[in-house]
């Protein structure tokens, strides 16, 4: 199995980076040979989408950055992890970004794949946190795409910090386990 994890946290070390690597521990547990790729978005240089619609034309997108070496790590991978915090009510600008750029892209290159959601938020109530807002947009790009979205965890940072939550930390292990 190959394994993409797209980190949209500008903290490396944060909440999110820690249910993400719980998660990638939780899956190498279950598969010692599944191969991962990781890539966090922070450190890459990443143009906005420009919407000149260039791909739609030509198959390919004009800009040029980091996207030329991320796409086909894409293409290769069976599973896409997205892992970001919520971000005034949504997802991170970073995988927002990212996401958009994807449009150049199409559906034919993501058969077959399966796409895993995992968030963390600092609202105590997840209803009020926004958290749902990406869980709907993960699942609308989910179904246009025709792949499978197979996994989604929140966590509340409201009382705990993700590194020192340990029911947090084993729901993300024994979720990786679980898409193996
Ligand atoms: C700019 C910013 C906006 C945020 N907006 C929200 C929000 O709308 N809803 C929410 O529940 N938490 C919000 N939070 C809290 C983060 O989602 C929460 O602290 C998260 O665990 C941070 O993850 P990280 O440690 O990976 O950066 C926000 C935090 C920041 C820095």
């Amino acid at each position: 199995m190959n394994v993409l994890t797209i980190l949209g946290s500008p903290r490396s070390k944060g909440n999110t980076a820690h249910i993400l690597n719980q998660f990638v521990l939780g899956i190498q547990h279950a598969d010692s040979e599944a191969e991962i790729n990781h890539i966090f978005l922070q450190n890459k240089n990443i143009k906005n989408c420009i919407g000149c619609n260039s791909c739609q034309r030509v198959g390919a997108c004009v800009l040029q950055d980091d996207m030329n070496d991320i796409y086909p790590l894409i293409k290769n991978a069976d599973v896409l992890v997205l892992a970001t915090p919520v971000f005034v009510f949504n997802m991170t600008a970073q995988l927002k970004g990212f996401l958009d750029r994807l449009y150049a892209v199409d559906k034919e290159f993501f058969k077959e794949k399966r796409i895993v959601l995992l968030t963390t938020y600092g609202d105590s109530n997840e209803a009020s946190s926004g958290v749902q807002n990406i869980v709907n947009t993960i699942r609308l790009i989910s179904e246009m795409l025709s792949i499978q979205f197979v996994q989604n965890i929140n966590i509340s940072t409201y009382d705990l910090q993700c590194y020192e939550n340990e029911k947090a930390l084993n729901k993300a292990f024994e979720s990786g386990k679980k898409l193996v």
